[in-house]
């Protein structure tokens, strides 16, 4: 099959400090491409940039970034340096869920935060990227938005909200830049086995843990494939949008446990 060659760009990763990020910071690595891994636990990041660096010879550096904090995701570009600024694939991959409860018990600050780092960060630094992908004659964003755009769920008025606002966005970008060499993708998992219910449960591991309890739910590793794919098409070609889903998976709300 076709791979394009991705040795020598440059991707700005969000939320590589974990789960799919992590997976697709790996991914690109394996390919040559130098990143830029950004989320707010600088730590992991710093402990990734080496372990990337060391396995594949690639260009590596770790920003701390909060995707709700406006100030954090404006100053990014001015704070790189010179190597690491000539951006060609964006993953917008950063998000969350919060509280699975009725809108009307949740916390309205937690509903906030989800429209902060799943909308407001991400079209923030969309803005911020646009302008430098367009230079570059081969340039991605890509989008990670979810099943929970097609499905609705009680418990989920506010997340899924925010992944239908990721869909729709990756939509009508797709349309504006038509006549540019960006291709824009979002990508549809189903549940994926990484800490995003741990957030979601606010650390209650036990309830986090019964989500994947009884299936075999996605690995990382399956949506940086989906990425790799995207990414390595001949250039005439733009994967608009990827849903993937656990095999026992039937829809955004139905999985098959045994
Ligand atoms: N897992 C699933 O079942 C699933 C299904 C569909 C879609 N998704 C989507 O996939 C994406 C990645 O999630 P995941 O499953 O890999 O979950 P995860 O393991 O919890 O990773 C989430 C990443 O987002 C970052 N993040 C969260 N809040 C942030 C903030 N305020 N500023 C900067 N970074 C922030 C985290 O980094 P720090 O905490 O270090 O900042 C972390 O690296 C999300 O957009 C999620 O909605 C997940």
């Amino acid at each position: 099959m076709f791979m394009a060659d991705l040795k020598g760009k440059v991707a700005l990763v969000t939320g590589a400090s974990s789960g799919i990020g992590e997976a697709t910071s790996k991914m690109l690595a394996s390919h040559g491409v130098n990143l830029i891994l950004c989320a707010r636990r600088i730590d992991r990041l710093n402990n990734l940039a080496t372990e990337l660096k060391n396995k594949y010879s690639v260009d590596v550096c770790a920003v701390e970034l909060d995707m709700s904090k406006k100030e954090s995701i404006v100053n990014i570009v001015n704070n790189l340096s010179e190597k690491f600024r000539n951006i060609d694939i964006l993953i917008n991959n950063a998000g969350l869920a919060l509280y699975k409860d009725a809108y009307s018990d949740a916390e309205l600050g937690d509903s906030i935060q989800m429209i902060h780092v799943n909308c407001e960060g991400l079209i923030t630094l969309t803005k911020i990227i646009m302008p430098i992908l367009l230079k570059s004659d081969n340039s991605f964003i890509v989008n990670i938005g979810s099943v929970a755009s097609d499905t609705p769920y009680a418990g989920g008025a506010v997340y899924c909200a925010t992944k239908s606002f990721v869909e729709m966005f990756s939509d009508c970008i797709r349309i504006e830049v038509m006549h540019t060499p960006i291709r824009v993708s979002n990508i549809k998992p189903g549940l994926v086995d990484t800490e995003f219910s741990t957030v979601r449960f606010k650390g209650d591991k036990a309830k986090a843990d019964s989500i994947y309890e009884g299936f075999e739910a996605l690995l990382s590793d399956d949506i940086a494939s989906n990425i790799e794919y995207v990414l390595t098409r001949p250039k005439h070609v733009q994967i608009a949008s990827i849903t993937t889903m656990a095999t026992s998976q039937g829809s955004a709300t139905l999985v098959h446990k045994k």
